[in-house]
Protein backbone atom coordinates (compact mmCIF):
# COMPACT_ATOMS: atom_id res chain seq x y z
CA UNK A 1 0.00 0.00 0.00
CA UNK A 2 1.16 3.20 -0.59
CA UNK A 3 2.34 5.01 2.51
CA UNK A 4 1.11 8.15 1.84
CA UNK A 5 -3.00 7.27 1.23
CA UNK A 6 -4.07 11.06 1.76
CA UNK A 7 -6.79 12.23 4.59
CA UNK A 8 -9.22 13.22 1.40
CA UNK A 9 -8.97 9.41 0.41
CA UNK A 10 -11.80 7.16 1.61
CA UNK A 11 -10.17 5.83 4.60
CA UNK A 12 -9.74 1.60 5.83
CA UNK A 13 -11.27 2.78 9.08
CA UNK A 14 -14.26 1.27 10.89
CA UNK A 15 -17.68 3.35 10.61
CA UNK A 16 -19.97 3.05 13.69
CA UNK A 17 -21.60 -0.20 12.43
CA UNK A 18 -17.83 -2.31 13.12
CA UNK A 19 -18.12 -2.69 9.38
CA UNK A 20 -14.89 -0.85 8.02
CA UNK A 21 -15.62 1.63 5.97
CA UNK A 22 -15.64 1.91 1.64
CA UNK A 23 -14.89 -1.98 1.83
CA UNK A 24 -11.61 -1.85 3.00
CA UNK A 25 -10.31 -0.72 0.05
CA UNK A 26 -8.16 2.19 -0.24
CA UNK A 27 -7.39 3.25 -4.06
CA UNK A 28 -4.09 4.60 -4.78
CA UNK A 29 -3.14 8.16 -4.94
CA UNK A 30 -5.02 9.79 -7.90
CA UNK A 31 -3.76 13.84 -8.81
CA UNK A 32 -7.26 14.56 -8.84
CA UNK A 33 -7.01 14.25 -5.03
CA UNK A 34 -3.86 15.88 -4.98
CA UNK A 35 -5.39 19.20 -6.42
CA UNK A 36 -8.26 18.94 -4.98
CA UNK A 37 -6.21 18.97 -1.47
CA UNK A 38 -5.01 22.37 -2.85
CA UNK A 39 -2.80 23.67 0.45
CA UNK A 40 -4.33 22.25 3.19
CA UNK A 41 -1.85 18.70 2.00
CA UNK A 42 1.72 20.86 1.90
CA UNK A 43 4.11 18.74 3.61
CA UNK A 44 2.68 15.41 3.03
CA UNK A 45 5.00 13.01 1.03
CA UNK A 46 2.66 11.19 -2.08
CA UNK A 47 3.51 8.79 -4.87
CA UNK A 48 1.33 9.40 -8.36
CA UNK A 49 1.63 7.80 -11.50
CA UNK A 50 0.68 8.90 -14.76
CA UNK A 51 1.95 10.20 -18.14
CA UNK A 52 4.17 12.76 -18.75
CA UNK A 53 2.49 15.76 -21.11
CA UNK A 54 5.97 17.64 -20.77
CA UNK A 55 9.14 17.15 -20.16
CA UNK A 56 11.45 20.86 -19.57
CA UNK A 57 15.16 21.15 -18.35
CA UNK A 58 16.14 24.52 -17.08
CA UNK A 59 19.55 25.15 -15.39
CA UNK A 60 18.86 24.30 -12.05
CA UNK A 61 15.56 21.90 -12.34
CA UNK A 62 13.98 19.77 -14.42
CA UNK A 63 9.99 20.73 -14.16
CA UNK A 64 7.65 17.47 -15.31
CA UNK A 65 4.02 17.78 -16.07
CA UNK A 66 2.15 14.91 -15.26
CA UNK A 67 -1.70 13.92 -15.92
CA UNK A 68 -3.50 10.70 -14.88
CA UNK A 69 -6.59 11.04 -16.59
CA UNK A 70 -8.59 11.54 -12.98
CA UNK A 71 -9.10 15.37 -13.52
CA UNK A 72 -7.94 17.69 -16.32
CA UNK A 73 -5.86 19.21 -14.49
CA UNK A 74 -2.11 18.01 -14.56
CA UNK A 75 0.53 17.69 -11.68
CA UNK A 76 3.83 20.20 -12.05
CA UNK A 77 6.92 18.04 -10.98
CA UNK A 78 10.00 19.86 -9.80
CA UNK A 79 13.26 17.60 -9.68
CA UNK A 80 16.50 18.65 -8.84
CA UNK A 81 19.92 16.84 -10.11
CA UNK A 82 20.45 15.35 -6.78
CA UNK A 83 16.61 13.64 -6.88
CA UNK A 84 16.78 10.07 -7.28
CA UNK A 85 16.51 8.76 -11.16
CA UNK A 86 17.11 12.41 -12.46
CA UNK A 87 19.90 11.43 -14.88
CA UNK A 88 16.45 9.23 -16.71
CA UNK A 89 16.15 13.13 -17.71
CA UNK A 90 19.24 13.70 -18.56
CA UNK A 91 19.67 10.75 -21.27
CA UNK A 92 16.30 11.84 -22.68
CA UNK A 93 14.43 8.72 -22.02
CA UNK A 94 11.68 10.34 -19.87
CA UNK A 95 9.66 12.60 -23.01
CA UNK A 96 6.01 13.29 -23.63
CA UNK A 97 3.93 10.29 -23.33
CA UNK A 98 6.25 8.40 -21.09
CA UNK A 99 4.56 6.44 -17.95
CA UNK A 100 6.26 7.53 -14.79
CA UNK A 101 5.70 7.17 -10.90
CA UNK A 102 7.21 10.15 -8.96
CA UNK A 103 7.39 10.34 -5.16
CA UNK A 104 7.81 13.81 -3.03
CA UNK A 105 6.91 16.53 -1.08
CA UNK A 106 3.86 18.30 -2.01
CA UNK A 107 5.25 22.38 -1.76
CA UNK A 108 2.89 25.58 -2.00
CA UNK A 109 3.41 25.96 -5.97
CA UNK A 110 4.11 29.38 -7.18
CA UNK A 111 2.94 28.96 -10.42
CA UNK A 112 -0.30 29.55 -11.72
CA UNK A 113 -3.29 27.44 -11.99
CA UNK A 114 -2.40 25.13 -9.44
CA UNK A 115 -2.43 24.80 -5.25
CA UNK A 116 0.79 23.06 -5.10
CA UNK A 117 3.55 20.88 -7.05
CA UNK A 118 5.57 17.75 -6.09
CA UNK A 119 8.96 18.52 -4.68
CA UNK A 120 9.96 15.38 -6.71
CA UNK A 121 12.66 13.11 -4.82
CA UNK A 122 12.45 9.87 -7.00
CA UNK A 123 11.43 9.38 -10.51
CA UNK A 124 10.93 6.01 -12.19
CA UNK A 125 10.56 5.02 -15.56
CA UNK A 126 7.40 2.42 -15.59
CA UNK A 127 7.47 2.99 -20.13
CA UNK A 128 9.07 5.06 -22.36
CA UNK A 129 7.32 6.73 -25.77
CA UNK A 130 9.56 7.27 -28.47
CA UNK A 131 9.19 11.16 -29.49
CA UNK A 132 9.94 9.98 -33.03
CA UNK A 133 7.24 7.69 -33.44
CA UNK A 134 4.44 8.73 -30.44
CA UNK A 135 1.86 10.07 -32.34
CA UNK A 136 0.60 12.39 -29.81
CA UNK A 137 3.18 15.51 -29.41
CA UNK A 138 2.39 18.87 -27.41
CA UNK A 139 0.28 20.20 -30.10
CA UNK A 140 -3.31 20.37 -30.29
CA UNK A 141 -4.51 17.96 -32.82
CA UNK A 142 -7.83 17.83 -35.16
CA UNK A 143 -10.34 15.60 -33.71
CA UNK A 144 -10.30 13.67 -37.34
CA UNK A 145 -6.76 13.21 -36.75
CA UNK A 146 -7.36 11.59 -33.26
CA UNK A 147 -10.49 9.64 -34.50
CA UNK A 148 -7.74 7.80 -36.92
CA UNK A 149 -5.94 6.61 -32.85
CA UNK A 150 -9.30 6.53 -31.12
CA UNK A 151 -7.13 4.04 -28.75
CA UNK A 152 -4.06 6.87 -28.04
CA UNK A 153 -6.93 9.91 -27.61
CA UNK A 154 -7.59 8.67 -24.26
CA UNK A 155 -4.50 10.85 -23.00
CA UNK A 156 -5.70 14.21 -24.76
CA UNK A 157 -7.57 16.81 -22.75
CA UNK A 158 -10.40 16.58 -24.63
CA UNK A 159 -11.29 12.83 -24.91
CA UNK A 160 -10.26 12.71 -20.52
CA UNK A 161 -12.80 15.60 -20.70
CA UNK A 162 -15.30 13.95 -22.57
CA UNK A 163 -15.37 10.52 -21.00
CA UNK A 164 -15.16 12.08 -17.24
CA UNK A 165 -18.48 14.09 -18.04
CA UNK A 166 -19.69 10.52 -19.86
CA UNK A 167 -19.33 8.94 -16.49
CA UNK A 168 -20.80 11.75 -14.82
CA UNK A 169 -23.76 11.62 -16.77
CA UNK A 170 -24.52 7.93 -16.63
CA UNK A 171 -23.81 7.97 -12.84
CA UNK A 172 -26.74 11.17 -12.60
CA UNK A 173 -28.70 8.84 -15.00
CA UNK A 174 -28.62 6.23 -12.09
CA UNK A 175 -28.73 8.42 -9.44
CA UNK A 176 -31.83 10.13 -10.70
CA UNK A 177 -33.90 7.10 -11.27
CA UNK A 178 -33.02 5.32 -8.05
CA UNK A 179 -33.94 8.11 -5.83
CA UNK A 180 -37.43 8.36 -7.81
CA UNK A 181 -38.29 5.00 -7.04
CA UNK A 182 -37.15 2.94 -10.67
CA UNK A 183 -36.16 -0.42 -10.77
CA UNK A 184 -33.13 -0.73 -12.92
CA UNK A 185 -33.36 -3.82 -15.37
CA UNK A 186 -31.63 -5.88 -17.75
CA UNK A 187 -32.56 -6.05 -21.43
CA UNK A 188 -31.16 -8.84 -23.57
CA UNK A 189 -28.80 -7.58 -26.51
CA UNK A 190 -29.68 -10.45 -28.69
CA UNK A 191 -33.63 -10.46 -29.90
CA UNK A 192 -35.88 -11.98 -32.17
CA UNK A 193 -37.88 -8.75 -32.60
CA UNK A 194 -37.88 -5.66 -34.25
CA UNK A 195 -39.00 -3.03 -31.42
CA UNK A 196 -39.47 -0.26 -33.76
CA UNK A 197 -40.30 -2.14 -36.87
CA UNK A 198 -38.15 -0.09 -38.68
CA UNK A 199 -36.00 -3.33 -40.32
CA UNK A 200 -32.72 -1.55 -39.42
CA UNK A 201 -32.31 -4.78 -37.63
CA UNK A 202 -28.43 -6.66 -37.74
CA UNK A 203 -28.52 -10.03 -37.87
CA UNK A 204 -26.76 -12.59 -35.79
CA UNK A 205 -26.14 -16.01 -36.85
CA UNK A 206 -23.94 -19.13 -36.33
CA UNK A 207 -24.65 -20.38 -39.58
CA UNK A 208 -21.99 -20.02 -42.33
CA UNK A 209 -22.73 -16.48 -44.52
CA UNK A 210 -22.65 -17.59 -48.12
CA UNK A 211 -19.78 -15.22 -49.77
CA UNK A 212 -20.59 -16.22 -53.56
CA UNK A 213 -19.70 -19.53 -53.42
CA UNK A 214 -21.29 -20.47 -49.77
CA UNK A 215 -22.44 -24.21 -49.31
CA UNK A 216 -25.59 -25.75 -48.39
CA UNK A 217 -27.12 -24.25 -45.00
CA UNK A 218 -25.55 -20.64 -45.27
CA UNK A 219 -27.49 -17.60 -44.60
CA UNK A 220 -29.66 -17.08 -47.25
CA UNK A 221 -29.87 -20.65 -49.03
CA UNK A 222 -33.24 -20.91 -47.93
CA UNK A 223 -33.77 -24.48 -49.61
CA UNK A 224 -31.48 -26.08 -47.11
CA UNK A 225 -29.80 -29.38 -48.63
CA UNK A 226 -30.98 -29.52 -52.11
CA UNK A 227 -34.61 -31.29 -52.78
CA UNK A 228 -34.73 -31.08 -56.15
CA UNK A 229 -31.62 -33.61 -57.04
CA UNK A 230 -33.03 -35.63 -54.03
CA UNK A 231 -36.19 -36.13 -55.98
CA UNK A 232 -34.57 -37.01 -59.13
CA UNK A 233 -32.18 -39.42 -57.17
CA UNK A 234 -35.31 -41.14 -55.33
CA UNK A 235 -36.83 -41.50 -59.28
CA UNK A 236 -33.83 -42.60 -60.61
CA UNK A 237 -32.96 -45.21 -57.81
CA UNK A 238 -37.11 -46.40 -57.90
CA UNK A 239 -36.60 -46.71 -61.58
CA UNK A 240 -33.64 -49.02 -61.17
CA UNK A 241 -35.11 -51.74 -58.19
CA UNK A 242 -38.51 -51.78 -60.85
CA UNK A 243 -34.75 -52.78 -63.54
CA UNK A 244 -33.18 -55.32 -61.44
CA UNK A 245 -36.67 -57.13 -60.36
CA UNK A 246 -37.74 -57.36 -64.01
CA UNK A 247 -34.04 -58.54 -65.39
CA UNK A 248 -34.07 -61.19 -62.62
CA UNK A 249 -36.11 -61.53 -59.87
CA UNK A 250 -34.18 -64.45 -58.38
CA UNK A 251 -31.55 -62.37 -57.43
CA UNK A 252 -32.44 -60.98 -54.11
CA UNK A 253 -28.86 -59.82 -52.68
CA UNK A 254 -29.20 -56.98 -55.71
CA UNK A 255 -32.31 -55.59 -54.94
CA UNK A 256 -32.63 -56.02 -51.50
CA UNK A 257 -29.57 -53.30 -51.41
CA UNK A 258 -31.07 -51.42 -54.06
CA UNK A 259 -34.32 -51.15 -52.08
CA UNK A 260 -32.25 -49.84 -48.99
CA UNK A 261 -30.25 -47.16 -50.98
CA UNK A 262 -34.23 -46.05 -52.33
CA UNK A 263 -35.28 -46.02 -48.64
CA UNK A 264 -32.26 -43.75 -47.37
CA UNK A 265 -32.87 -41.47 -50.37
CA UNK A 266 -36.42 -41.26 -49.25
CA UNK A 267 -35.35 -40.66 -45.53
CA UNK A 268 -33.07 -37.56 -47.09
CA UNK A 269 -35.72 -35.99 -48.96
CA UNK A 270 -38.66 -36.02 -45.88
CA UNK A 271 -35.52 -34.50 -43.64
CA UNK A 272 -34.86 -31.80 -46.72
CA UNK A 273 -38.59 -30.95 -46.75
CA UNK A 274 -38.83 -30.51 -43.11
CA UNK A 275 -36.10 -28.57 -42.70
CA UNK A 276 -37.89 -26.18 -45.83
CA UNK A 277 -40.67 -26.03 -43.84
CA UNK A 278 -38.65 -24.54 -40.65
CA UNK A 279 -36.78 -21.91 -42.47
CA UNK A 280 -33.84 -21.37 -43.12
CA UNK A 281 -32.77 -20.53 -39.70
CA UNK A 282 -33.78 -24.28 -38.44
CA UNK A 283 -30.22 -24.71 -38.08
CA UNK A 284 -29.35 -21.64 -36.65
CA UNK A 285 -27.77 -21.09 -33.45
CA UNK A 286 -31.43 -19.94 -31.71
CA UNK A 287 -33.54 -21.89 -34.22
CA UNK A 288 -35.31 -18.33 -35.67
CA UNK A 289 -34.35 -15.75 -37.15
CA UNK A 290 -32.15 -13.12 -34.39
CA UNK A 291 -31.13 -9.71 -34.74
CA UNK A 292 -28.87 -7.32 -31.97
CA UNK A 293 -31.22 -5.20 -30.28
CA UNK A 294 -32.51 -1.44 -31.95
CA UNK A 295 -34.01 -0.54 -28.11
CA UNK A 296 -35.08 -2.41 -24.95
CA UNK A 297 -38.37 -1.25 -24.76
CA UNK A 298 -40.79 -4.24 -25.64
CA UNK A 299 -38.52 -5.90 -22.90
CA UNK A 300 -38.53 -3.19 -20.56
CA UNK A 301 -42.78 -2.77 -20.86
CA UNK A 302 -42.60 -6.68 -19.67
CA UNK A 303 -40.67 -5.51 -16.60
CA UNK A 304 -42.32 -2.41 -15.91
CA UNK A 305 -46.23 -4.46 -16.32
CA UNK A 306 -44.78 -6.03 -12.95
CA UNK A 307 -42.02 -4.42 -11.21
CA UNK A 308 -43.54 -0.78 -11.66
CA UNK A 309 -41.31 2.20 -12.99
CA UNK A 310 -38.14 0.45 -14.29
CA UNK A 311 -35.53 1.81 -16.01
CA UNK A 312 -32.80 0.15 -18.98
CA UNK A 313 -29.39 1.39 -19.87
CA UNK A 314 -27.57 -0.34 -22.40
CA UNK A 315 -26.02 -0.51 -26.20
CA UNK A 316 -28.27 -0.85 -29.02
CA UNK A 317 -27.75 -1.06 -32.82
CA UNK A 318 -29.08 0.33 -35.70
CA UNK A 319 -27.89 -0.42 -39.28
CA UNK A 320 -28.94 2.57 -40.67
CA UNK A 321 -26.97 3.85 -43.49
CA UNK A 322 -26.63 7.82 -42.03
CA UNK A 323 -23.13 8.79 -42.15
CA UNK A 324 -23.97 12.21 -39.92
CA UNK A 325 -22.50 13.66 -37.26
CA UNK A 326 -25.81 12.34 -35.10
CA UNK A 327 -25.69 8.87 -36.06
CA UNK A 328 -24.10 5.52 -34.81
CA UNK A 329 -24.90 2.29 -35.49
CA UNK A 330 -23.88 1.33 -31.91
CA UNK A 331 -25.22 3.86 -29.42
CA UNK A 332 -26.49 3.93 -25.41
CA UNK A 333 -30.28 4.25 -24.81
CA UNK A 334 -31.39 5.02 -21.30
CA UNK A 335 -35.12 3.96 -21.55
CA UNK A 336 -37.15 4.30 -18.39
CA UNK A 337 -40.68 2.61 -18.87
CA UNK A 338 -43.72 4.12 -16.15
CA UNK A 339 -46.69 2.02 -15.32
CA UNK A 340 -49.80 3.57 -14.30
CA UNK A 341 -48.66 6.65 -16.29
CA UNK A 342 -49.69 8.76 -19.27
CA UNK A 343 -48.19 10.66 -21.66
CA UNK A 344 -48.04 14.14 -18.93
CA UNK A 345 -46.48 11.68 -16.91
CA UNK A 346 -43.65 10.29 -19.75
CA UNK A 347 -42.61 14.24 -20.52
CA UNK A 348 -42.66 15.22 -16.63
CA UNK A 349 -40.02 12.09 -16.27
CA UNK A 350 -38.16 12.91 -19.18
CA UNK A 351 -37.43 16.69 -18.16
CA UNK A 352 -36.78 16.12 -14.55
CA UNK A 353 -34.47 13.64 -15.72
CA UNK A 354 -32.30 16.08 -18.35
CA UNK A 355 -32.65 19.35 -15.97
CA UNK A 356 -31.64 16.73 -12.67
CA UNK A 357 -28.73 15.64 -15.70
CA UNK A 358 -27.63 19.11 -16.39
CA UNK A 359 -27.43 20.33 -12.47
CA UNK A 360 -25.37 16.80 -11.92
CA UNK A 361 -22.28 17.91 -14.31
CA UNK A 362 -22.70 21.40 -13.40
CA UNK A 363 -21.88 20.45 -9.78
CA UNK A 364 -19.45 17.83 -10.02
CA UNK A 365 -17.56 18.49 -13.64
CA UNK A 366 -16.72 22.34 -13.26
CA UNK A 367 -13.30 22.00 -14.73
CA UNK A 368 -14.37 19.66 -17.73
CA UNK A 369 -16.85 22.31 -18.32
CA UNK A 370 -14.78 25.18 -18.21
CA UNK A 371 -12.49 23.16 -20.71
CA UNK A 372 -15.66 22.62 -23.03
CA UNK A 373 -16.64 26.18 -23.05
CA UNK A 374 -13.16 27.54 -23.91
CA UNK A 375 -12.32 24.71 -26.14
CA UNK A 376 -15.45 24.06 -27.85
CA UNK A 377 -18.38 26.46 -27.39
CA UNK A 378 -18.37 29.46 -25.76
CA UNK A 379 -22.11 30.06 -24.51
CA UNK A 380 -22.10 26.60 -22.71
CA UNK A 381 -22.39 26.83 -19.07
CA UNK A 382 -24.66 29.46 -19.46
CA UNK A 383 -27.07 27.27 -21.42
CA UNK A 384 -26.49 24.59 -18.81
CA UNK A 385 -27.08 27.03 -16.38
CA UNK A 386 -30.67 28.47 -18.38
CA UNK A 387 -31.99 24.98 -19.28
CA UNK A 388 -31.31 23.35 -15.49
CA UNK A 389 -33.28 25.92 -13.98
CA UNK A 390 -36.47 26.48 -16.81
CA UNK A 391 -39.16 24.37 -17.46
CA UNK A 392 -39.48 23.07 -20.71
CA UNK A 393 -41.87 24.11 -23.78
CA UNK A 394 -44.67 22.17 -25.51
CA UNK A 395 -45.89 22.10 -28.60
CA UNK A 396 -48.23 19.84 -30.82
CA UNK A 397 -46.47 18.55 -33.88
CA UNK A 398 -49.95 19.97 -35.64
CA UNK A 399 -48.85 23.49 -34.19
CA UNK A 400 -44.98 22.97 -34.53
CA UNK A 401 -45.76 22.60 -38.52
CA UNK A 402 -48.10 25.29 -38.96
CA UNK A 403 -45.41 28.00 -37.47
CA UNK A 404 -42.78 26.04 -40.12
CA UNK A 405 -45.39 26.86 -42.90
CA UNK A 406 -46.00 30.49 -41.71
CA UNK A 407 -42.06 30.54 -42.05
CA UNK A 408 -41.76 29.38 -44.91
CA UNK A 409 -44.49 31.88 -46.60
CA UNK A 410 -43.47 35.04 -44.97
CA UNK A 411 -40.16 34.22 -46.68
CA UNK A 412 -38.37 33.71 -43.69
CA UNK A 413 -36.74 30.85 -43.74
CA UNK A 414 -35.84 28.14 -46.71
CA UNK A 415 -35.64 24.61 -45.78
CA UNK A 416 -34.54 22.15 -48.29
CA UNK A 417 -36.85 19.45 -47.66
CA UNK A 418 -40.77 20.49 -47.89
CA UNK A 419 -42.84 21.13 -44.83
CA UNK A 420 -46.64 19.43 -45.17
CA UNK A 421 -48.27 17.72 -42.05
CA UNK A 422 -47.88 13.82 -42.23
CA UNK A 423 -44.09 14.07 -42.68
CA UNK A 424 -41.40 13.71 -40.54
CA UNK A 425 -39.16 16.46 -39.46
CA UNK A 426 -35.93 16.63 -40.80
CA UNK A 427 -32.96 18.03 -38.77
CA UNK A 428 -33.18 21.19 -39.96
CA UNK A 429 -37.16 22.01 -39.28
CA UNK A 430 -36.12 20.59 -35.65
CA UNK A 431 -33.46 22.42 -35.26
CA UNK A 432 -35.01 25.77 -36.90
CA UNK A 433 -38.11 25.33 -34.17
CA UNK A 434 -36.12 25.08 -31.30
CA UNK A 435 -33.33 27.19 -32.22
CA UNK A 436 -35.25 29.96 -33.81
CA UNK A 437 -38.55 29.84 -32.78
CA UNK A 438 -38.96 28.36 -29.04
CA UNK A 439 -36.05 30.63 -26.81
CA UNK A 440 -32.97 28.29 -27.78
CA UNK A 441 -33.70 26.07 -25.19
CA UNK A 442 -35.47 22.24 -25.54
CA UNK A 443 -38.57 21.82 -26.99
CA UNK A 444 -41.29 19.07 -26.54
CA UNK A 445 -43.28 18.46 -29.54
CA UNK A 446 -46.05 15.76 -29.09
CA UNK A 447 -48.91 14.35 -31.22
CA UNK A 448 -47.53 13.54 -34.11
CA UNK A 449 -49.56 11.94 -37.29
CA UNK A 450 -49.73 7.70 -36.15
CA UNK A 451 -47.83 7.07 -40.09
CA UNK A 452 -44.47 8.37 -39.17
CA UNK A 453 -44.56 6.77 -35.40
CA UNK A 454 -44.18 3.22 -34.28
CA UNK A 455 -47.01 0.59 -34.14
CA UNK A 456 -46.72 0.90 -30.05
CA UNK A 457 -47.88 4.30 -29.57
CA UNK A 458 -51.14 4.76 -28.04
CA UNK A 459 -54.14 6.34 -31.05
CA UNK A 460 -55.62 10.05 -30.44
CA UNK A 461 -58.92 9.93 -30.05
CA UNK A 462 -58.52 11.76 -33.55
CA UNK A 463 -57.87 8.89 -35.35
CA UNK A 464 -55.27 10.69 -36.32
CA UNK A 465 -52.44 11.01 -34.34
CA UNK A 466 -50.34 9.09 -31.47
CA UNK A 467 -49.56 10.21 -28.19
CA UNK A 468 -46.13 10.51 -29.36
CA UNK A 469 -43.75 12.66 -27.86
CA UNK A 470 -39.78 14.10 -28.74
CA UNK A 471 -37.63 16.27 -26.99
CA UNK A 472 -35.63 18.22 -29.55
CA UNK A 473 -32.11 20.10 -28.52
CA UNK A 474 -30.16 22.79 -29.73
CA UNK A 475 -27.63 22.45 -32.12
CA UNK A 476 -28.10 18.14 -31.28
CA UNK A 477 -31.98 18.09 -32.80
CA UNK A 478 -33.90 15.04 -31.58
CA UNK A 479 -32.50 13.98 -28.22
CA UNK A 480 -35.51 11.69 -26.98
CA UNK A 481 -38.45 10.13 -27.98
CA UNK A 482 -41.35 8.64 -26.32
CA UNK A 483 -44.70 7.72 -26.16
CA UNK A 484 -47.61 6.85 -24.42
CA UNK A 485 -47.76 2.55 -25.00
CA UNK A 486 -51.45 1.14 -26.98
CA UNK A 487 -52.63 -0.70 -24.01
CA UNK A 488 -56.14 -1.94 -25.60
CA UNK A 489 -54.97 -5.17 -27.07
CA UNK A 490 -57.43 -5.17 -29.98
CA UNK A 491 -56.16 -1.36 -31.16
CA UNK A 492 -52.73 -2.41 -30.75
CA UNK A 493 -53.56 -5.83 -33.20
CA UNK A 494 -55.59 -3.83 -35.52
CA UNK A 495 -52.92 -1.17 -35.76
CA UNK A 496 -49.92 -4.00 -36.36
CA UNK A 497 -51.43 -5.68 -38.93
CA UNK A 498 -52.13 -2.04 -40.20
CA UNK A 499 -48.33 -1.65 -40.91
CA UNK A 500 -47.67 -5.32 -42.23
CA UNK A 501 -47.07 -6.61 -38.63
CA UNK A 502 -47.47 -10.01 -37.94
CA UNK A 503 -49.40 -10.08 -34.06
CA UNK A 504 -48.67 -13.52 -33.84
CA UNK A 505 -45.03 -12.76 -34.24
CA UNK A 506 -45.53 -10.03 -31.44
CA UNK A 507 -47.92 -13.11 -29.57
CA UNK A 508 -45.67 -12.86 -25.87
CA UNK A 509 -45.95 -8.41 -26.03
CA UNK A 510 -49.76 -8.85 -26.82
CA UNK A 511 -50.03 -10.84 -23.44
CA UNK A 512 -49.39 -8.07 -22.01
CA UNK A 513 -52.66 -6.35 -22.93
CA UNK A 514 -54.67 -9.48 -22.57
CA UNK A 515 -53.48 -10.30 -18.60
CA UNK A 516 -53.94 -7.01 -16.71
CA UNK A 517 -53.57 -4.08 -18.91
CA UNK A 518 -52.09 -1.08 -17.25
CA UNK A 519 -52.25 2.49 -18.97
CA UNK A 520 -48.15 2.75 -19.23
CA UNK A 521 -45.12 5.59 -21.13
CA UNK A 522 -41.83 5.71 -21.55
CA UNK A 523 -39.18 7.11 -23.63
CA UNK A 524 -35.69 6.46 -24.85
CA UNK A 525 -32.92 9.10 -24.57
CA UNK A 526 -29.39 8.74 -26.75
CA UNK A 527 -26.88 8.86 -24.57
CA UNK A 528 -24.00 9.63 -26.92
CA UNK A 529 -27.04 12.80 -28.01
CA UNK A 530 -26.85 13.64 -24.11
CA UNK A 531 -23.14 13.55 -24.09
CA UNK A 532 -22.97 15.70 -26.92
CA UNK A 533 -25.15 18.41 -25.85
CA UNK A 534 -23.58 18.63 -22.44
CA UNK A 535 -19.93 18.99 -23.81
CA UNK A 536 -20.91 20.75 -27.10
CA UNK A 537 -18.83 18.83 -28.87
CA UNK A 538 -19.59 18.94 -32.81
CA UNK A 539 -19.58 14.92 -33.83
CA UNK A 540 -21.04 12.31 -32.06
CA UNK A 541 -18.27 10.19 -32.80
CA UNK A 542 -16.11 12.00 -30.25
CA UNK A 543 -18.18 11.17 -27.55
CA UNK A 544 -18.17 7.80 -27.36
CA UNK A 545 -14.58 6.04 -27.07
CA UNK A 546 -15.07 3.62 -29.85
CA UNK A 547 -17.49 4.21 -32.58
CA UNK A 548 -19.19 2.06 -34.94
CA UNK A 549 -20.70 3.45 -38.17
CA UNK A 550 -20.95 2.23 -41.71
CA UNK A 551 -17.72 1.38 -43.19
CA UNK A 552 -16.43 2.09 -39.58
CA UNK A 553 -15.35 -0.81 -36.69
CA UNK A 554 -11.68 0.05 -36.37
CA UNK A 555 -10.28 -0.56 -32.72
O1 LIG B 1 -36.75 7.71 -31.10
P1 LIG B 1 -36.17 6.33 -30.95
O2 LIG B 1 -36.06 5.51 -32.18
O3 LIG B 1 -37.09 5.61 -29.86
C1 LIG B 1 -37.03 4.31 -29.48
O4 LIG B 1 -36.21 3.50 -29.83
C2 LIG B 1 -38.03 3.94 -28.42
N1 LIG B 1 -38.21 2.48 -28.43
C3 LIG B 1 -37.54 4.43 -27.09
C4 LIG B 1 -38.52 4.15 -25.98
O5 LIG B 1 -39.61 4.71 -26.00
N2 LIG B 1 -38.14 3.31 -25.04
O6 LIG B 1 -34.73 6.42 -30.27
C5 LIG B 1 -34.57 7.05 -29.03
C6 LIG B 1 -33.39 7.99 -29.06
C7 LIG B 1 -33.48 9.10 -30.10
O7 LIG B 1 -34.25 10.17 -29.64
C8 LIG B 1 -32.02 9.47 -30.29
O8 LIG B 1 -31.58 10.35 -29.27
C9 LIG B 1 -31.32 8.15 -30.10
O9 LIG B 1 -32.21 7.28 -29.42
N3 LIG B 1 -30.93 7.54 -31.38
C10 LIG B 1 -29.68 7.49 -31.84
N4 LIG B 1 -28.52 7.93 -31.32
C11 LIG B 1 -27.40 7.72 -32.02
N5 LIG B 1 -27.36 7.08 -33.21
C12 LIG B 1 -28.49 6.60 -33.77
N6 LIG B 1 -28.44 5.93 -34.93
C13 LIG B 1 -29.73 6.80 -33.08
N7 LIG B 1 -31.01 6.47 -33.32
C14 LIG B 1 -31.72 6.92 -32.28
MG1 LIG C 1 -37.33 8.97 -32.61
Amino acid sequence: MIASASSSSPSSSSSSSGLPQNGGYVPRERIRDVRDGGSGRVGETVTVRGWARTVRRQKQFAFLEVNDGSCLGNLQVVLAPDAEGYTLIEEGSVSTGASVSITGVLAESPGSGQDVEVKGSKLVLLGGANPETYPLQKKRHTNEFLREIAHLRPRTNTYGAVNRVRAALAQATHTFFSTNGFCLVATPVVTASDAEGAGELFQVTTLPVATGNGGAGAVGDAAGPDRESLEAAVAAQGARVRDLKAADPQDGVAVKAAVEELLRLKQALEEAGRAAAAGPYAADFFGRASYLTCSGQLNAEAMATGLGDVYTFGPTFRAENSNTTRHLAEFWMVEPELAFADLDADIACAEGYLRFCLSYVLTHCREDLDFFQKFYDKGLLGRLERVASSPFVRVTYTDAVARLEAAVASGEKKFVFPVKWGADLQSEHERYLCEEVFGNAPLVVTDYPKGIKAFYMRANDDGKTVAAMDVLVPGVGELIGGSQREERLEVLEARMREVGLKPEDYSWYLDLRRYGTVPHAGFGLGFERLVQYVTGMDNIRDVIPFPRAPGTCAF
